[in-house]
């Protein structure tokens, strides 16, 4: 069953278009002169692919550009094999916290990101939060159980980070009750930020940062 998903504003459609534009259905535009304009200053790559798929009509955004596309197949092989970190978010709720998530997974060229529990990882909201980098890299739903290869649990109370390896999986844990234990129990090993005294935690997304930016940055 074909999946529509929103695209909500220039930098939605934008990444939709540079990653999966095959997955694109529809660019509706306010002004086709002026978006075109927004491509040239922001996404010239991309001038003669929306020259060539925008159709002018009523947008509800601040950019005046909106789209939809279809919703890949899961990629479910990044759950066994990769050759960059794996991100699980482990039962996240602020859909903006995953589609932050999502944007630097994207950004540090992480292998994909699988989320526990219930929140949908295409859930508009989350959508709008990644600004439509799902389009670059698998994003799915799995089950802890599922993953192999080294797990790393990130939590405040964890050992230090040292050298991430390339087939991580670095895991983070919800908002308010942190990682759940199915994570816990999977986890080859539980790994910290070091935080100044009395700051108890780092949100999902800046944590996760943190730990793909030390394994992108790394010599
Ligand atoms: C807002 S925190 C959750 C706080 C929660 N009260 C707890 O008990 O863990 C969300 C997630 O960010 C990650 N995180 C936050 N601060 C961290 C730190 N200093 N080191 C490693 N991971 C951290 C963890 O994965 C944590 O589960």
């Amino acid at each position: 069953m074909r999946v529509t998903v929103a695209l909500e504003g220039f930098h939605a459609v934008k990444h939709a278009l540079r990653f999966a534009p095959d997955l694109v259905r529809q660019v509706t535009v306010t002004d086709l002169a002026a978006a075109l304009a927004l491509a040239d200053e922001l996404a010239p790559d991309l001038h003669d692919l929306l020259a060539g798929r925008a159709v002018e009509g009523r947008v509800d955004h601040p950019t005046g550009v909106a789209g939809a596309a279809d919703q890949p197949a899961e990629e479910r092989f990044v759950l066994r094999a990769r050759s960059t970190p794996l991100v699980l978010l482990d039962d996240p709720k602020h859909p903006g916290n995953a589609g932050a998530a999502i944007r630097v997974a994207a950004a540090a060229g992480a292998s994909g990101v699988a989320f526990t529990g219930g929140l949908d990882p295409w859930h508009p909201a989350v959508v709008r939060g990644s600004a439509g980098l799902h389009y670059a890299l698998p994003v799915l739903r799995c089950d802890a159980s599922e993953l192999t290869g080294p797990v790393w649990a990130l939590d405040a109370e964890g050992d230090a980070l040292g050298e991430v390896p390339d087939d991580v999986v670095l895991a983070v844990g919800s908002e308010r009750s942190g990682l759940s234990a199915e994570v816990r129990r999977v986890a080859t090993r539980t790994v910290s930020l070091p935080m100044r005294p009395g700051v108890s935690s780092l949100n999902l997304a800046t944590a996760l940062s943190a730990a793909l930016y030390a394994w992108r940055l790394r010599t």
